[in-house]
């Protein structure tokens, strides 16, 4: 290869590298350290952000943590049903530091998911779905998905009494689909009976899936360092009112995990129990149904969807589409107004969004009987009703008057 082809930085074949070290070294073959340079050093970041921008930071860092304490579980975790129990309950008692990995991958999902809540209201609430993000909100969305089977299929591995009778309400659940269902079920439990293979499949399901997640957080960080981050006015900013990301983001960015750190260790050592329920320290018992069976806290606003419909299937349907409509947002909303900070209606329309959520979740906690399936019908119109209906309006009388 004569020397003209190679690239600039390149001395020409045979004559001494310029000084600079192994980094630079390396850096010449493989641009890694330039790239990071430019993404997470010089990048350009509005200086409006506020609090709710740390969140993505935060889960990076939790999913690092999880994924660090469960390779570990892992290592001493058997995927059977009969000894499944027993081998949590012996890292639990019996591996050195075993209770504090425990502690640390089960506080870090419940975290996880409330963190992950919190990142995707703030972007709907500000608008971060809209072109030229559109993509970026979708791969949230995927991972939002991951993240839910994920954290189904881990509940299942302990085997004790809620693993299983959550995971018999999910296998009817899916069996209620008209035609298909059976064999959904089927394929999902591996047998007639919820055991060895389940067990087994949920393992690998949990397993790889986590990984496939940092795939996708790949792929959507990627997105957002194209289009640059949103910011609280949701309108563009110009570049004498950015700043490069270190160090201002950075020690924005630590001081935020600094004190989620603070929750974290207070819960994970403190509180450990604060968020798990008592009856999955039982083992599994297929002859015993629990008097409640309701799954964590996360899913309980899906859990209380399923139960206000009537048919199964309809509360599956209702449940799902609760997700797939927020895949719809972009193409709901195509006011060029970004953030609700603008837009009155739409800040109502949210809050409305946020006390139905949690409605949902209270009438998955009662069950819905009597009062408490009025109240998860209503609030289940008031959620559909602002994606299908508010949004949709709003943005059209914004595109009347030409944003
Ligand atoms: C594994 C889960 C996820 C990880 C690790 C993650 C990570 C991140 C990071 C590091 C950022 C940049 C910092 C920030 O804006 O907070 C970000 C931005 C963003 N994420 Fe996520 N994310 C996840 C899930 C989601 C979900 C479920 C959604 C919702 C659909 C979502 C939507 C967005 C949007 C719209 C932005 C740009 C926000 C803006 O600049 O206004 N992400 N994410």
């Amino acid at each position: 290869m004569s020397g003209s082809s190679l690239p600039e930085n390149m001395p020409p074949h045979g004559q001494p590298e310029p000084p600079g070290g192994l980094l630079s070294w390396i850096d010449r073959r493989l641009p890694v350290f330039t790239a990071l340079r430019k993404e997470y050093v010089d990048f350009p970041m509005p200086r409006n952000l506020n609090a709710l921008w740390n969140f993505g930071a935060i889960l990076t860092v939790v999913l690092v943590i999880m994924l660090a304490s469960g390779i570990f579980l892992a290592m001493n975790y058997t995927p059977t049903a009969s000894e499944a129990f027993l081998s949590v309950e012996m890292i639990e008692r019996q591996l050195p530091a075993g209770w504090m990995l425990r502690a640390l991958h089960v506080t870090g999902a419940s975290l996880f998911m409330a963190a992950l809540y919190v990142h995707l209201f703030r972007g709907l609430y500000y608008g971060s779905y809209k072109q030229p993000r559109e993509i970026l909100w979708l791969t949230g969305l995927v991972l939002l998905v991951m993240v839910m089977v994920t954290a189904f299929a881990g509940y299942v591995l302990p085997w004790g009494q809620m693993s299983y009778w959550g995971a018999d309400v999910a296998g009817k659940a899916v069996g209620a689909v008209p035609v298909i269902g059976p064999a959904l079920e089927h394929i999902m439990e591996g047998s007639d009976q919820l055991g060895d293979i389940f067990i087994h499949r949920f393992f690998v399901l949990h397993f790889v899936m986590a990984f496939a997640i940092v795939g996708i957080v790949a792929l959507h960080v990627a997105a957002l360092h194209v289009s640059g981050p949103n910011n609280p006015t949701g309108r563009p900013v110009p570049a004498r009112e950015t700043v490069p990301f270190h160090p201002y983001y950075t020690t924005k960015d630590v001081t935020g995990l600094v004190l989620f750190a603070l929750v974290f260790v207070a819960l994970a050592f403190l509180w450990p129990d604060l968020l798990a329920e008592p009856e999955n320290y039982r083992p599994a018992n297929p002859m015993h149904t629990p008097a409640d069976i309701e799954p964590e806290w996360y899913f309980l606003p899906f859990y209380g969807l399923l139960q206000s419909v009537p048919s199964k299937f309809g509360g599956l349907v209702a449940a799902g589409a609760s997700i797939g409509v927020l895949f719809m947002v972009p193409w709901l909303d195509p006011s060029p107004v970004r953030s609700a900070r603008s837009r009155p209606l739409c800040r109502a329309g949210m809050a409305g969004v946020v006390v139905s959520f949690v409605l949902m979740g209270l009438v998955g906690r009662h069950h819905a009987e009597g009062g408490w399936m009025i109240v998860g019908r209503v609030a289940a119109l008031c959620y559909f009703g602002y994606f299908l209906v508010l949004l949709p309006l709003c943005a059209r009388r914004e595109m009347r008057r030409g944003g």
